[in-house]
């Protein structure tokens, strides 16, 4: 049996993406924490990732070293896995007093054997980290450095590696090709398929879920769709739950049904419409709005499935986890929202959450979603937001301002697909901006509100730039809104990036 490569967690945020970055190579990798090194089994490799604390701290997580070393094979420690490393080989780290965040430039020593072979070796990295190697442990060879002078690559011996940089973000320029230099010193290399990763999801689904009944909440997203085909697939016994609740986009619960039905997966349909409008009557404060939806979703979704359910799945996605650093990682947070609420960390604190999706990337899941058989209608969907068009409504949310915003998003992304505009754009919506402004329709001047549109292309939703549309299109688009929805006299297009601006309103 093939042995996943083993990336140990030491807590950076960016650790998921160095697993995403082999499996984009082709190979099978695996998080582990700290003290699981010795249940990697025989890992092809071991790379140490990097963390938010500092080597020095008394409690500092550590690693079993000589069980590493026994290991015989190719490690790379990245960032604060590098400091550890160069303490364990006897060299020392000094602490910093602020953290460097941001790029530098790597000046590689190329003609040291291993991790820079064919590396064009003075390119863009990415740091992040406050302490620093000081000394370096006898024969020890520095492999790069920044402009400065500064190590930011070391190699302790013919398999320990060490960067001070991170390989996994974009902004590392040769990154890929120095993890791929590292990978190729393993043997036996476990390839990555989409189809074997399936049956493992469908095995952990059956293990997790056993003999339970499972309520899994869809959304017609990608994510909850994928979710519940795996389900669906695995044959445990489940129930789909499609709360309606009156946020949702033009016709969007009967195409929902339409599509599920498609591919024989049954769901019930709750509206709860009128509930979540009149409790947000009134209400302007976006986290106000987001509480309030989060809570009246849970009292719905719980009315309709009986407190006494035995298991509840998410589609959970990476992304989700690292921005809500939810347990089972020492991530930092970042971010405390996206739809978590109490109830469902109590049960989650209590084993009775199902999120099998949680180590994956979202175009992952779309690959998942294509093997597990669903169309591509469904698969291909751009994100939608939990808590609905209320994120892109500012101020008040009243039926008026929603009928604007549906009519609106219905011509945008309708234009978006009939000219194949659609699939190449991560996410493209239409928000109201809550004034109005003065023009003139017919003889008559008018006091009407703006809209927005916004259309971006991502990698995981983490950063965000905007989508150059052709002029063409964006007056076809311009003119259809405002000859065909009432109460618009003005079209914007958000040409924003993320950060500072993020994807959505709110
Ligand atoms: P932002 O606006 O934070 O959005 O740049 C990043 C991605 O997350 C989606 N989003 C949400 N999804 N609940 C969700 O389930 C939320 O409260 C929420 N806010 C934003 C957004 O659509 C984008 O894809």
């Amino acid at each position: 049996m093939e042995h996943p490569i083993a990336v140990i967690d030491f807590g950076s945020q960016y650790t998921q993406l160095i697993v995403r970055r082999i499996r984009e190579l082709g190979y099978f990798s695996k998080l582990y924490q700290p003290e699981e090194l010795r249940e990697t089994g025989e890992p092809a490799a071991v790379i140490l990732s990097g963390g938010p604390r500092s080597t020095l701290e008394a409690d500092a997580p550590d690693i079993d070293f000589d069980y590493l070393v026994s290991m015989g094979v190719p490690v790379l420690g990245v960032c604060y896995g590098m400091q550890l490393l160069n303490r364990k080989f006897g060299g020392e780290v000094a602490p910093g007093n602020t953290r460097e965040y941001g790029p530098a430039t790597l000046l590689a020593e190329k003609s040291i054997e291993g991790i820079f072979n064919d590396l064009e070796g003075h390119s863009q990295i990415w740091m992040s980290h406050s302490d620093t190697v000081s000394e370096l442990p006898e024969g020890c060879q520095v492999m790069g450095t920044n402009l400065d002078g500064i190590p930011v690559a070391l190699k302790w011996n013919d398999r320990f590696f060490g960067i001070q940089f991170h390989p996994e973000v974009s902004h590392t320029h040769e990154g890929q090709k120095i993890l791929q230099n590292f990978l190729e010193m393993g043997v036996n290399l476990p390839k990555f398929k989409i189809a074997s990763f399936k049956d493992e999801l469908v095995q952990r689904v059956r293990d997790e879920v056993g003999e339970r009944k499972v309520v899994c909440g869809v959304s017609g997203g990608v994510d909850s769709s994928v979710l519940a085909a795996l389900i669906h697939e695995s044959g445990v016994d489940s129930r789909n739950i499609f709360v309606d609740t009156g946020l949702l986009r033009k016709d969007e619960a009967e195409e929902v049904a339409s599509l599920f039905g498609e591919v024989g997966i049954e769901i019930e349909t709750i509206d709860a419409s009128e509930k979540f409008l009149s409790a947000l009557k009134g209400v302007t404060e976006p986290e106000e709005k987001r509480r309030i939806i989060g809570r009246l979703f849970v009292d719905v979704f719980f009315d309709a499935v009986g407190e006494d359910v035995e298991m509840l799945a998410q589609g959970t996605l990476y992304p989700d986890v690292i921005e809500s650093a939810t347990s089972g990682s020492i991530a930092s947070t970042i971010k405390t929202h996206h739809n978590r609420v109490d109830r469902i960390m109590e049960m989650k604190a209590e084993g009775r959450v199902l999120e099998p999706l949680d180590e994956l990337f979202k175009d992952e899941v779309r690959e998942l979603g294509r093997v597990l058989g669903l169309p591509e209608r469904v698969v291909g969907r751009h994100p939608f937001p939990g808590p609905g068009l209320a994120v892109r409504c500012p101020g008040e949310i009243t039926e008026e301002k929603l009928k604007i915003i549906r009519e609106a998003d219905d011509i945008f992304i309708g234009l978006l697909r009939e000219k194949h505009w659609y699939d190449s754009v991560w996410q493209a919506y239409a928000a109201l901006i809550p004034t109005k402004t003065v023009g003139v329709k017919g003889d008559e001047r008018s006091y009407e509100y703006a809209l927005s549109i916004r259309a971006v292309t991502s990698e995981d939703a983490m950063t965000a730039e905007w989508v150059h549309l052709p002029y063409e299109l964006l007056g076809e688009i311009s003119n259809r809104i405002l000859n065909e929805v009432d109460g618009v006299n003005r079209v914007l297009y958000d040409i924003s990036t993320k950060p500072p601006a993020s994807i959505e309103w709110e």
